[in-house]
């Protein structure tokens, strides 16, 4: 998709579709639609008071003028006092995904004057390109019948200050906007497919293009790092295990350390999971797409910064060679962890990588996961949930989660719950009470961090779900928008 700044008077556009994000009308035409309306003949009035148009956040209405644009489509913002990047990217991303149902692949768009306040030229700019491409995300490359995508999206400017603005935001937004893309395919992708040896290849390649040093590891290469935790989940698949490692280098100083949990098909292992939607388990290498994703955007920003990125990849399988409930494992740390649970799996990978994270010296370390069941309980699918040893770092990646449109909300570490993992044979178990099993969860991962800030996010209620009006069902790419936000965050 290519994305674009135009300087231009609103009704002077033409083309197949113009996308107004419209704040709330209460039925009235709101002032800054005046003219446009006027230019049209009416129309957009038509379309607030016919068309029952109240400009609350999500809702559209499309109208087809005589002049000017073929279709005009208001899409609400809700209160002009609301109005943030939030509402932005999201209007934006109703916009492209209606254009997608009209079969329409070039749209303009224009964002309320309201918006200025505190919002930035730069943040409208971003939020827009990133609404844009998450609107505009489709999977149809295992079909045979492909619909049409969205080739170009421009974005109107009132003046050429104004641009220059737009289009500086406009470029971090796209960035953004395609890394998310690039996690929602991976995501997307089944587990007959997106093996671990395939995010082996996807990381080499997206190495390749963007000039980040990739390294990816091996079944035997695992072995002699004594990854013996990550190594027990993935006994039982004939898919050989990856344990990849990306090294964004674009400044000085210690790295932002990303870790993403790569289990490419979660069966639970011996401890087999119920059928109902197990399919939706090819998605539990969600976290590992975010990581995926983050670097995508990283490549076509080149922030002044050092990133590492941790993959642990695995699929989790039943078989004759599967580690069993009581079976005691060595981590890579050192630590013997018994296996209480094989469906608790995640954190038998994530535990390799995060000791093996301690040799970058890292100045901070996130993690995303499809962790526990038992967040979505919790949360929903609306917030992830937020874990850590380090309450400053909580609160600047709960900050960057809330600007990204990915909030997190945190869940208490209280020494009770870490006592639930005690184990009569080995240092630790992997299952902790079924009570509070997110923050057991966390606990967990944290016996196995060492010398460095760490934040742990459980997405297992975020990464995927049902469809929104900005949102197609499916995967989301959670994550990508966070961490990337997060690191730029800190770019100085
Ligand atoms: N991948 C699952 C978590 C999950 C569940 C993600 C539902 C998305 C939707 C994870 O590996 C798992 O199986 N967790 C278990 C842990 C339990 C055995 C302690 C769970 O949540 O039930
Ligand atoms: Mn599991
Ligand atoms: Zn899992």
């Amino acid at each position: 998709m290519k994305i674009n700044v135009k300087s231009s008077s609103l009704e002077k556009v033409k083309g197949a579709l113009l996308v107004v994000a419209t704040p709330e009308t209460k039925g009235r035409l709101p002032d800054s639609l005046k003219k446009l309306d006027k230019a049209h003949q009416g129309v957009i009035g038509r379309m607030v008071r016919a068309g029952g148009f109240e400009g609350s956040a999500g809702q559209s209405v499309m109208g087809f003028p005589a002049t000017g644009p073929k279709q005009i489509l208001l899409v609400g913002v809700g209160k002009s006092t609301d109005i943030s990047p939030r509402s932005i990217r999201r209007a934006a991303a109703v916009g492209a995904r209606k254009a997608l149902d009209a079969d329409i692949t070039k749209l303009s768009l224009s964002v309320p004057a309201e918006a200025s306040g505190d919002l930035t030229p730069e943040v409208v700019g971003q939020s827009a390109a990133e609404g844009v491409c998450e609107g505009g995300w489709v999977f149809d490359e295992l079909q045979e019948n492909q619909g049409s995508n969205i080739e170009a999206a421009t974005l109107i400017a009132a003046d050429s200050a104004q641009k220059k603005r737009l289009e500086a935001g406009c470029a971090a937004g796209h960035a953004i906007g395609e890394g998310q893309c690039f996690a929602r395919r991976l995501q997307a992708l089944p587990g007959n497919i997106c093996t671990p040896s395939f995010l082996g290849d996807t990381a080499k390649t997206l190495g390749r293009e963007h000039g980040i040093k990739v390294t990816v590891y091996d079944e035997a290469a695992i072995k002699r790092m004594r990854m013996g935790a990550l190594l027990s989940v993935s006994s039982g698949s004939v898919e050989p295990p990856r344990f990849i490692v990306l090294e964004y280098k674009g400044g000085k100083g210690p790295p932002i350390g990303l870790v993403g949990k790569g289990v490419t098909f979660d069966t639970g292992g011996i401890s087999l999971k119920p059928p109902q939607k197990m399919e939706e388990m090819k998605f539990d290498m969600s976290g590992a797409a975010a990581v995926f994703g983050a670097f995508e955007a990283l490549g076509r920003i080149r922030p002044a910064c050092n990133v590492v990125g941790i993959v642990p990849s695995v699929e989790n399988m039943p078989s004759g060679s599967s580690v069993k409930p009581g079976d005691i494992v060595k981590s890579h740390s050192g630590k013997t962890i018994e296996v209480i649970n094989t469906d608790a799996e995640g954190r038998l990978i994530l535990c390799d990588a995060l000791s093996f994270m301690k040799k970058f010296k890292p100045s901070c370390v996130l993690d995303a996961a499809t962790l526990t069941g038992a967040v979505v309980i919790a949360l929903g699918h609306d917030a992830t949930g937020l874990m850590g040893n380090d309450e400053q770092l909580l609160a600047e990646v709960q900050a960057a989660g809330e600007r990204a449109d990915e909030r997190c909300w945190p869940l208490p570490m209280w020494d009770e719950y870490r006592k639930t993992l005690e184990s009569d044979y080995a240092d630790i178990k992997n299952l902790g009470d079924r009570a509070a099993s997110s923050i057991a969860a966390g606990w967990f991962l944290r016996e196995f961090v060492d010398g460095y800030s760490w934040a742990h996010l459980d997405i297992a209620g975020t990464a995927y779900g049902s469809e929104k009006p900005h949102l197609a069902a499916g995967p989301t790419g959670v994550g990508v928008r966070l961490f990337t936000q997060f690191i730029l965050g800190r770019d100085n």
